[in-house]
């Protein structure tokens, strides 16, 4: 790598956006290789999102019971509602392995059998024990370990910096623009590849489990790049968000035994799953949950139901569940061995993202048009492995996975190509946004904006939709565009200016939350995590087909045509449980 640091400027073979496990992967098989890898992130990297993953990684180990590859492929393409592409899945399921085998090398502290074997437990949608986990605290110890190793191979890293703009030019990434958070000021990165590993987007919602840094700012720097979006219509919902907060309980805990249960002590699930019960699929159980609720079952007619871990006793919880414990003790006051704990759904996964093929490489239309040098991996990516829903354990073995395979990807484009010329004036978009926020007369505030935002999110686009609550939404979403253009940022200061940043983030939020709601009303079927009231059926015949989303001239333009890539022995079927 080599700075100037009179102009902020950096030359770096491969630019990587994020410092979750999909970045921190991919930045490490970069390194490794010989090349130069910076990591970009707006948080320390430990803190990243991939740490709030609880339950485990999913791989056919089958070192509990018997299992198989063809079961964890035929498992994720049934979760995904058929949507996901098969020939990604078999190339997933068949790498697993070998990612689960090289993070215990790394030394992850997996939990263990008695005969010392990396221990495995049950996951909603899954057939058999195929979570690999480290007590209920998995993502923490991947992402830890992952960065130790990062920085034994001396990847560098920039953190606490925002990205403002791509630089792409005929179709060809050139690098980045990016504020320094800490001590204010743009800076070029100007690499051969780059990498957008920029995780969720569940900061659009009210009530998620996502980070509060998960606004979804690569896929916002997508769109604005004149790059489609691939299924954004697709957000899970996880049934088992601590009441009010959205916080995450882990299915680690129905994985090793809790009920859900409603205001008359039901286990309901028998009413929606009867062979899965609370281990069916997240989108299943979530609609189970909000129905009860809806019905007025809900814990004392109110809008939560309980997970219930009593008859698991202190030792299992303790051991198996202490972050979950301490959850429900430290947010809501509720000790897990004795009482149950009030949860609601909330709002956890984006199935979409940037589209991208199975090499990890951005393209920009439906027949597959590679932007050369653009990468994307992890939640931020939509490979079209998750389909309408994934399985939970899916996304870290997703985001470790394909991190590795789009370092491999870089690096050998990296050695292919040299650095291409940078845009003739490439800070001027950047300087721009910052220009605007800061020189504009306006009264709006972006903390109201990006409440109002995410209340409607949480109350028209949740777990059920139908076509009035989503006009409705599609009207608050342009209103909110509207007031933004009023927003002011009042303070000018150049260290840790957070004002600035969430007035930044709230653009990125209110742009995609945008493809969101017209991907969804586009769509007139039910599918996965896209349950619409009024179209309550899927519909192979019209629907299956992936939806690419673009922003051109302000609006939103759709596109159908890129088919899901369906293998003879798996046809669609009826989904049960
Ligand atoms: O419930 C969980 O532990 C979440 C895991 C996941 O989303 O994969």
């Amino acid at each position: 790598m080599k700075t100037d640091e009179a102009r902020n400027y950096h030359k770096i073979d491969a630019v990587i956006v994020g410092a979750g496990l999909a970045g921190l992967r991919a930045a490490l098989e970069v390194a490794k290789s010989g090349l130069s890898a910076a990591v970009i992130s707006k948080v320390y990297p430990t803190r990243s999102h991939s740490g709030g993953a609880q339950g485990g990684i999913a791989a056919a180990l089958a070192n509990v019971s018997e299992d198989s590859l063809e079961a964890h492929m035929f498992d994720t393409i049934k979760g995904s509602d058929y949507l996901a592409d098969q020939n990604i899945v078999e190339k997933f399921v068949n790498e697993a392995l070998k990612t689960v085998y090289e993070f215990e090398h790394m030394g992850v502290p997996f939990s263990r059998t008695a005969d010392g074997r990396i221990n495995q437990r049950p996951f909603g949608g899954h057939s058999a024990p195929r979570a690999c986990f480290a007590q209920d605290i998995t993502g923490h110890v991947l992402l830890h370990t992952l960065y130790e190793q990062c920085l034994k191979h001396n990847v560098f890293f920039f953190n606490e910096f925002q990205v403002l703009s791509l630089l792409i030019e005929n179709d060809l990434s050139r690098g980045l623009v990016a504020w320094d958070i800490r001590n204010g000021g743009l800076h070029i990165f100007h690499a051969r590849a780059v990498l957008l590993a920029t995780g969720g987007y569940g900061r659009a919602f009210k009530v998620t489990s996502n980070a509060h840094a998960n606004t979804g700012d690569g896929v916002g720097l997508v769109l604005e790049a004149g790059l489609p979006l691939e299924d954004m219509e697709f957000v899970q919902f996880h049934p088992t968000g601590l009441y009010k907060h959205g916080i995450l309980l882990s299915e680690a805990a129905r994985g090793e035994g809790a009920y859900i249960i409603n205001d008359q002590g039901e286990r309901f699930m028998k009413t929606y799953a009867a062979a899965k019960m609370e281990l069916a699929p997240r989108d299943v159980v979530s609609r189970a949950e909000q129905t009860e609720i809806n019905g007025g079952r809900g814990i004392g007619g109110k809008d939560y139901v309980y997970l219930d871990l009593r008859h698991l006793g202190q030792k299992k919880i303790l051991e198996r569940l202490p972050q979950i414990y301490d959850l429900a003790l430290n947010y809501l006051k509720v000790d897990a061995v004795k009482e149950p704990v009030p949860i609601q759904p909330t709002a956890h996964y984006s199935m979409g993202g940037i589209a991208a093929n199975m090499n990890t490489e951005v393209i920009k239309d439906a027949r597959g048009t590679m932007v050369k040098g653009l990468y994307t991996a992890g939640e931020s990516s939509c490979l079209s492995l998750h389909g309408a829903n994934r399985l939970g354990t899916n996304s870290l073995q997703d985001a470790a996975t394909f991190g590795r395979i789009a370092g491999m990807r870089m690096s050998a484009f990296c050695r292919e190509n040299g650095y291409s010329d940078l845009p003739a004036s490439p800070l001027e978009k950047a300087q721009a946004k910052i220009d605007h926020l800061w020189q504009k007369e306006g009264q709006e505030k972006h903390a109201a904006i990006r409440e109002d935002l995410q209340v409607n999110m949480t109350k028209l686009m949740g777990v059920f939709r139908n076509q009035d609550d989503m006009l409705k939404m599609q009207a608050v979403i342009k209103e909110l565009q509207e007031r933004y253009q009023k927003v002011t940022v009042d303070d000018h200061g150049m260290v840790f200016n957070l004002d600035l940043i969430e007035a930044l983030e709230l653009e990125n939020l209110l742009s995609f939350s945008e493809v969101i709601v017209e991907s969804a009303l586009a769509r007139k079927e039910s599918r996965g995590a896209h349950f619409r009231t009024d179209f309550p059926k899927r519909d192979d015949a019209q629907w299956l087909k992936h939806t690419l989303a673009w922003r051109r001239n302000g609006k939103i333009v759709l596109d159908f045509s890129k088919e899901v890539v369906i293998y003879p022995q798996y046809q669609p079927q009826e989904r049960k449980y």
